[in-house]
């Protein structure tokens, strides 16, 4: 089944904006919102001029005011006649050793990514409903797949929460009519990634996204991306005693 009109959050840049560029390549209509909206503005003209009858409407929107998720995300399906995959991308980085006197970074970092999800997978979820089905990809992590020491503590916990939202839902949706996708990316060149010490098998934007949306496209249930080395080192990251996952932070 081809999902033709795609919401994605957090499009404004990194793996959002790369996803909306792949997607549009295949013709798909794109309802693209965050905070930055004026970065919305360039990619819309950007993949204009590549497909200029590409359909991409774009809008502002803080995934954190929680009350705005379902008014734009109805806003873009009455532009686009419809939405049938939603993609909760936005999320933040932010971080510090638990008890050493930041915890609104770690606080941000759980709301934005977690709580904040929740309330985008509620909507998307009624939406879907009302429609009669729909696609739901939550994008998770690694990092989920185990904690680590420093200042990604919150971070792992937030798509830990995520994931486990994701599986859950893998269980409800067992026979339909909704699909659910948890992506798990390794590290993949973006915004986030550059402002973090961790270059380990960091792999480019394109070729991260690539592998992204092949595994959205086959809506597979659960992917790690890019699988290779990162589906068997998840396996590992599972099983590592907590002192041997520095490497990872
Ligand atoms: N890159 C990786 O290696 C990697 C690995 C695993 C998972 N991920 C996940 O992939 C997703 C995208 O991250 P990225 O690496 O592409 O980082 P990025 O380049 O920093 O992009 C983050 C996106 O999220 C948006 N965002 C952040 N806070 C928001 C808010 N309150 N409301 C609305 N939008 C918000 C940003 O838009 P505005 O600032 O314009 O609002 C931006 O478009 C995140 O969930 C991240 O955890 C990334």
């Amino acid at each position: 089944m081809t999902r033709q009109k795609i919401l994605i959050t957090g499009a404004s840049s990194g793996l959002g904006a790369g996803m909306a560029r792949a997607f549009a390549a295949q013709g798909r209509d794109l309802a693209l919102c965050a905070r930055r909206v004026e970065r919305l503005e360039e990619l819309k003209a950007e993949i204009l001029d590549k497909h200029p009858y590409a359909k991409v409407a774009i809008a502002a929107l803080d995934v954190d005011d929680h009350e705005a998720i379902p008014r734009v995300f109805n806003e873009l399906s009455e532009e686009l006649g419809g939405i049938d995959r939603v993609i909760v991308n936005a999320g933040i980085g932010k971080g510090w050793p638990l008890g050493q006197g930041k915890p609104w970074a770690n606080k941000a970092t759980i709301n934005t990514n977690l709580i904040s999800g929740m309330v985008q997978i509620e909507t998307a979820l009624e939406m879907f409903h009302k429609a009669g089905g729909g696609h739901l990809v939550l994008i998770s992590s690694v990092l989920g797949n185990t904690g680590v020491p420093g200042g990604k503590a919150a971070y792992c916990a937030s798509k830990a929460g995520m994931t486990s939202l994701g599986e859950s839902l893998r269980a409800e949706y067992d026979k339909g009519p909704i699909r659910i996708t948890v992506i798990e990316p390794g590290y993949i060149e973006s915004e986030m990634t550059a402002k973090s010490a961790t270059t380990l098998l960091m792999v480019d934007n394109e070729t991260g996204v690539r592998a992204m949306v092949a595994a959205i496209e086959k809506e597979k249930g659960r992917a790690v991306v890019p699988s290779w080395p990162w589906a068997p080192l998840t396996q590992i990251m599972r099983l590592l005693p907590p002192k041997y996952t520095k490497r990872f932070a």
